[in-house]
């Protein structure tokens, strides 16, 4: 496993990257700023400027063995989709859109629901989720948890302002999770808009497009007049189908919190992205240090569902107490055992907590990982 980049250490050390860089220089490596470590080599650094380095256990995978799924159980899955993007080049407003015209045809009743992930199905039967949430602070924490939910990235960028430092750090963060990413060059209506500056720019920063001879696709779209919209779908729908994105869905669920909270009259409430699996009324589970029963499950328009499939987000009820965003989200065979599992995490995680306290300087080493 890879864990922080060169110049993340660096900075949690609170010395120059180019330190760190000779040092490995000295011992026979040599690396790039952006590159990940391993656990070792992480040591190694820190050793020579004087640090301690402490790995935290990730309490999502304690007690509770998730086994493989044979190859002939698997079945293609809708792609998970998080729009990043610089301040106001329009993120809502491509969503808001893409909802807006591919609403299921009949589906009147729920007063929509806000629940931070859809489920979109386009005209042709096909489907893909979106993450609503994620703004980069919400990315990072769940890449820091180790959370992976997001297959592909679109990267909008205004065609009217071009990319700026936020664009940047979200080409990075898709790059430092290995997420592929699909351009969508936005606000092309503007009579000001110039997206062959955009590429230009992209392509700067290491994004090259298929227009540079490079693997990126890239969309030219206004949420505006809605052209370009159906191009950008079916490329992120051509992203997906090359990484072969499959689940089980006959077996219980697996999947992560992507928001929680508390309702009034409803308790602890919680939105899950299942990811293999299905869920159903009625399951027990364990939720990071938490545990409970399904009581009732709702889609994004605020409809009662029963079972919900991979790539389905929906909004849960009945969790004994708050769970995390980042929080693994797994269905085992009993309430009694998801409790016991929640309970011995629990003490864990106090354990750890201890530790830390005493070891200051590991604090945010530990932190990050
Ligand atoms: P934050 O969530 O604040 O980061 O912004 P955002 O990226 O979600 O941008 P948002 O969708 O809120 O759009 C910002 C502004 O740009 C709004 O005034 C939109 O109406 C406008 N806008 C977004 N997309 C387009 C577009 O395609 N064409 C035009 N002309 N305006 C757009
Ligand atoms: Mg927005």
């Amino acid at each position: 496993t890879e864990y922080i980049s060169v110049g993340e250490l660096a900075e949690l050390m609170g010395v120059e990257v180019s330190e760190v860089i000779s040092t490995l220089f000295n011992a026979g490596m040599i690396v790039s700023i952006n590159q990940r470590l391993d656990a070792d080599t992480i040591q190694f650094v820190a050793d020579e400027f004087g640090y301690e380095v402490e790995f935290i256990t990730d309490y999502n995978e304690l007690e509770i063995e998730i086994p493989e799924d044979r190859p002939e159980d698997l079945q293609p899955r809708a792609p998970i989709v998080t729009v990043m993007g610089h301040v106001d080049h329009g993120k809502t407003s491509l969503l808001d859109y893409i909802r807006k015209t591919n609403v299921v045809a009949g589906e009147a009743g729920g007063i929509t629901q806000h629940i931070g992930a859809y489920h979109v199905e386009l005209p042709d039967g096909r489907y893909i989720t979106f993450l609503d949430t994620p703004g980069h602070e919400a990315f990072t924490a769940m890449r820091a948890r180790g959370a992976k939910v997001t297959d592909i990235v679109i990267l909008v960028v205004a065609a009217d302002d071009g990319v700026m430092p936020q664009t940047i750090e979200a080409i990075n963060h898709a790059k430092a999770a290995g997420v592929p990413i699909v351009v969508a060059v936005t606000k092309i209506d503007k009579p000001e808009a110039n997206p062959q500056r955009v590429l230009q720019q992209l392509a700067e920063h290491g994004v090259l497009v298929e227009q540079y001879g490079g693997q990126v696709q890239c969309a030219f779209v206004s949420a505006k007049t809605g052209e370009g919209v159906d191009d950008l779908l079916e490329k992120v729908l051509l992203e997906a189908e090359l990484h072969d994105l499959k689940a089980n869905p006959n077996r219980p669920a697996v999947g992560t919190i992507i928001e929680s909270r508390v309702e009034k009259g409803r308790g602890n409430v919680a939105t899950v992205l299942v990811q293999n699996g299905t869920l159903r009324v009625g399951d027990p589970f364990v939720a990071g240090v938490t545990s409970g029963r399904v009581r009732a499950m709702f889609d994004e328009r605020g409809n009662r569902v029963e079972a919900a499939g991979p790539s389905i987000p929906v909004l849960v009820l009945g969790f004994d107490e708050l769970p995390e965003v980042g929080d693994q989200f797994v269905v085992v065979p009993d309430e009694k055992e998801a409790r016991a599992i929640a309970q011995k995490r629990q003490q864990i995680r106090r354990e750890q907590m201890l530790r830390k306290q005493r070891r200051i300087s590991l604090d945010e080493i530990s932190r990050r990982m």
